[in-house]
């Protein structure tokens, strides 16, 4: 099969952990004959220095011609980098923004996972992580917030700023059966998290999550207060298996998950339309204090190129051999310096591509 894959190194770390998962990804091909072709496509910062916009029309096109796009990272140091200096509508995270809305991108899968290697570089307590935890984030990524009108006026000498939170109920339900069907084929229960105490957005939201919930008998609905999920994801992450919610309470959550886990250096994500298309990116930002340094971990790129296999391409086998390998290199020993404990051998970004490479069989 011939995997046309649209590339998206971006900014920071995102050139060097995308390098590896392309490493990997031809792996796969040399292993079970499939040849993956490369588009590279520009944003974020990379996109300003060439087209001083963050993302193109152009580049819009031909990601949608590609059958899916593997991303690295964008932005930089909103201290230093002049794409600081750009108004907000141009700076690098407008464009990932414009991207997921123009492709219609609503459905973003994070996987929170601990692998029971990584034990040791989990903060929490020993005895509330027993026989690890396995957790899906699904996050609304193309509404609420973050695309609501905005704007900051002055009145009476007084600096004003307004973002809008919207949820439409069709935007609701869409997100919520995704939710469902993923649940349906992990442990059967989806958490559904809102601040239903008081926002009607999200009183709008458990309403709609409890329709959805009614075609689907098997699975286990229960709701829980944001603030309450924040505390209870380090009290007991075991509890969940499909948390489900809006597009702010997601981006915050998951960075939470994600430390839980060990490291944000593990956490795979995967935007998923209506169709096979889907942009498939670490979790993590572009770390610019470490970009350039070959020290930052490729694992979270690496494992969601094994989810674009995948999603994208129905290859269930290749998939697996990818997360296969992730762990066979973890149970050897190897971890970059994020996740480094002792006793372990410390190694850095390109190497940790070529010993997951080296384990696809
Ligand atoms: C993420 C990031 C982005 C988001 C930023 C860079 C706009 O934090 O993917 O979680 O908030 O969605
Ligand atoms: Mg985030």
């Amino acid at each position: 099969m011939n995997l046309n894959i649209g590339v998206i190194k971006g900014d920071g770390i995102g050139p060097e952990i995308v390098t590896e998962a392309m490493k990997v990804l031809d792996r796969v091909g040399e292993v079970f004959g499939h040849t993956c072709s490369y588009e590279q496509l520009l944003l974020g910062g990379a996109s300003i220095d060439v087209h001083g916009v963050p993302l193109t029309d152009e580049t819009i096109e031909k990601a949608k011609a590609c059958d899916a796009v593997l991303m690295g990272s964008i932005g930089g140091d909103a201290r230093t980098s002049p794409w600081y200096r750009l108004e907000p509508s141009k700076r690098p995270e407008a464009g990932l923004l414009k991207i997921r809305k123009a492709l219609n991108l609503f459905a973003n899968l994070r996987p929170a996972v601990l692998y029971k290697e990584l034990k040791g570089a989990c903060p929490l307590k020993e005895e509330l992580t027993e026989g690890g935890f396995d957790l899906m984030i699904m996050r609304e990524l193309t509404g609420g917030l973050y695309f609501g009108e905005r704007k900051t006026v002055e009145k009476d000498g007084v600096l004003t700023a307004y973002d809008s939170l919207t949820y439409n109920e069709t935007e609701i339900r869409r997100i919520a059966k995704r939710a469902f069907d993923i649940a349906g084929k992990r442990r059967g229960k989806v958490t559904s998290v809102d601040k239903a105490n008081v926002l009607d957005s999200s009183r709008l939201w458990r309403k709609v999550v409890e329709e959805v919930a009614k075609d689907y008998p098997d699975v286990t609905l229960e709701h829980m207060l944001v603030d309450n999920c924040a505390m209870q994801l380090v009290k007991d992450p075991k509890q969940f298996d499909v948390i489900l919610t809006e597009n702010m309470f997601g981006d915050i959550l998951s960075d939470e998950a994600s430390m839980v886990t060990g490291s944000i250096g593990m956490l795979a994500s995967a935007s998923l339309n209506e169709t096979k298309f889907g942009l498939y990116e670490p979790s993590g930002g572009s770390a610019p204090d470490i970009a350039g340094k070959g020290v930052a971990n490729p694992i979270a790129t690496i494992l969601s190129a094994a989810m674009m296999l995948r999603f994208s391409f129905d290859l269930d086998r290749e998939a697996d051999a990818v997360e296969r390998a992730v762990a066979e290199v973890l149970q050897a020993g190897y971890r970059t310096i994020d996740i480094m404990s002792e006793g372990k051998t410390q190694i850095g970004t390109s190497e940790m591509g070529d010993r997951i490479a080296e384990f696809i069989r």
